[in-house]
């Protein structure tokens, strides 16, 4: 029966062969095909829903089904509740990411401690003790909290304790193993039913689960990608372990927007909020440096000031190289060759650096211009002054182009004391902004007299 052979599962993207390969013909990664056994007949119910709204065939309409906005749990943390949109959804299954010791169980216990107070929770942990949980909490001062905890990695037990709470804390989904799945807790095939039975049990019971989950060194969610479509809100943290300041990202959500940010310090009781995140992307310099230059960049809805810096310097290399931290590595390749081409300014035996100071990782295109700014300021060794700060995309054929957000970009610069701005056109404000310059321009041409200008 073709039921009880082995089959073998991609731990990356989850496709099913009915024989072992070294490659997996439909993501292409190598050797990340595992054997486990077929799923079983019916136990578990991997097979139904992952939605959970398995059994019932009944057709509603949308009109009628219309709910209106979901009511929200506040986590008591504002830029938590930031990241998932307005905070907790009823329900909801929130799965967050991030490197082994960045600080998934501390948010989740500092999270869970203070909705005890209101709610019902339970936080069920396969990973710790209850005396490394304790020590925890000693830490974070939260030693008193009412808080129960489950002990044990058995799915089964889980579902069972969380029945009547209405916040659950999973901890981690990689140490959770079903007893219906013969294959090791971590597994693929464990990792997936896991998260498929919290997701169904949390829908029927409208209970909102939060699972942590550690990443691996190359990123990914260890285990299945699939894991990210079975949850409605994916985070991660971010950060380099080197600074204090950690970044919650939404990478999915079902119930909010996607980009937006949390900002957390990291201190010695715990995780802390930080509101006004600009004040510590930004570093200040006693007197300006050469190639460093301040971005505005938008994430989500707020605008974020943080300091790119350039380094250029003779390369003794055939090909030089071009090295970026926080920015898409292609795309300053690409910047580059805009710059030769329509700028007249040749780097290609130049080693080109670029660093996004505070360990945040960008992804819009408004870092062009000021990567630009920063690597000419390099180049000829002169500082731009300290009061300037920049955004704008450049296009192929050198015209800098409008990024989103213009004015809520200028508005946050000139409030923190930023007197000059070095901005596409279309994206110059139609009314002066009192106290600032703004110099606009149309092509990437133009750069060369502005740059002049600013040194001067
Ligand atoms: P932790 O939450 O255990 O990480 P994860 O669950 O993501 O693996 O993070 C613990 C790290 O944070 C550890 O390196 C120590 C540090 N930390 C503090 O700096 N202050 C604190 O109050 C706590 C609890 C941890
Ligand atoms: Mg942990």
């Amino acid at each position: 029966m073709a039921r009880d052979r082995s089959q073998y599962r991609c731990a990356e993207c989850g496709a099913v062969f009915a024989q072992w390969a070294g490659q997996c013909t439909t993501c292409g990664a190598w050797n990340s095909l595992a054997e486990q056994a077929a799923a079983p007949a019916v136990r578990g119910g991997a097979r139904q829903s992952a939605t959970g709204w398995s059994g019932e065939r009944t057709v509603v309409r949308l009109r009628e089904a219309r709910a209106g906005a979901p009511a929200r749990l506040a986590t008591g943390s504002s830029e938590l509740d930031r990241v998932l949109g307005g905070g907790l959804v009823p329900g909801s299954v929130v799965l967050l990411g991030g490197d082994p010791g960045i600080g998934k169980s501390t948010l989740l216990l500092q999270t869970l401690a203070r909705l005890a107070d209101t709610v019902s929770v339970l936080y069920a942990s396969g990973e710790e003790s209850a005396a490394q949980i304790a020590t925890r909490a000693q830490r974070l001062q939260l030693g008193d909290a009412d808080l129960p905890l489950l002990i044990d990695a058995r799915l089964e037990a889980i579902l069972d304790a969380a029945a009547d709470c209405q916040v659950l804390v999973v901890d981690s989904i990689q140490t959770l193993f079903a007893e219906s799945v013969a294959s090791a807790a971590g597994s693929v095939s464990q990792v997936r039913e896991c998260a498929a039975r919290l997701t169904r049990m949390a829908k029927t019971h409208g209970i909102s689960v939060l699972i942590a989950g550690h990443v691996t060194k190359d990123g990914a969610l260890a285990g299945p990608r699939v894991l990210e479509h079975i949850v409605d809100t994916v985070l991660y943290f971010e950060g380099d372990s080197t600074s204090p300041y950690r970044i919650v990202r939404a990478f999915k959500n079902r119930f909010g927007s996607v980009n937006e940010l949390g900002v957390f310090a990291m201190t010695e009781t715990g995780l802390k909020e930080v509101s006004n995140p600009s004040a510590i992307f930004l570093t200040r310099h006693p007197r300006p440096v050469a190639g460093s230059v301040v971005m505005a960049t938008l994430e989500g809805t707020r605008p974020l000031l943080l300091e790119v810096q350039a380094l250029v310097e003779s390369s003794p290399l055939g090909t030089p190289r071009r090295l970026t931290l926080g920015m898409d590595g292609s795309r300053l390749a690409m910047l580059l060759a805009v710059l030769h081409r329509h700028a007249g300014v040749a780097l290609f035996d130049q080693d080109v650096y670029v660093n996004l100071v505070g360990g945040l990782k960008v992804t819009e295109t408004a870092t062009d211009l000021p990567v630009l700014l920063a690597a000419l300021s390099s180049l000829r060794n002169r500082p731009l002054p300290a009061d300037l700060f920049s955004f704008g995309e450049l296009g192929l054929a050198g015209e800098v182009r409008p990024v989103r957000g213009g004015q809520e970009r200028l508005g946050e610069a000139a409030k923190l004391g930023f007197k000059r701005a070095v901005v596409g056109k279309l994206n110059a404000p139609r009314k002066p902004v009192p106290g600032l310059q703004v110099l606009a321009l149309e092509h990437l041409g133009e750069i060369g007299d502005v740059f002049a200008q600013l040194v001067d």
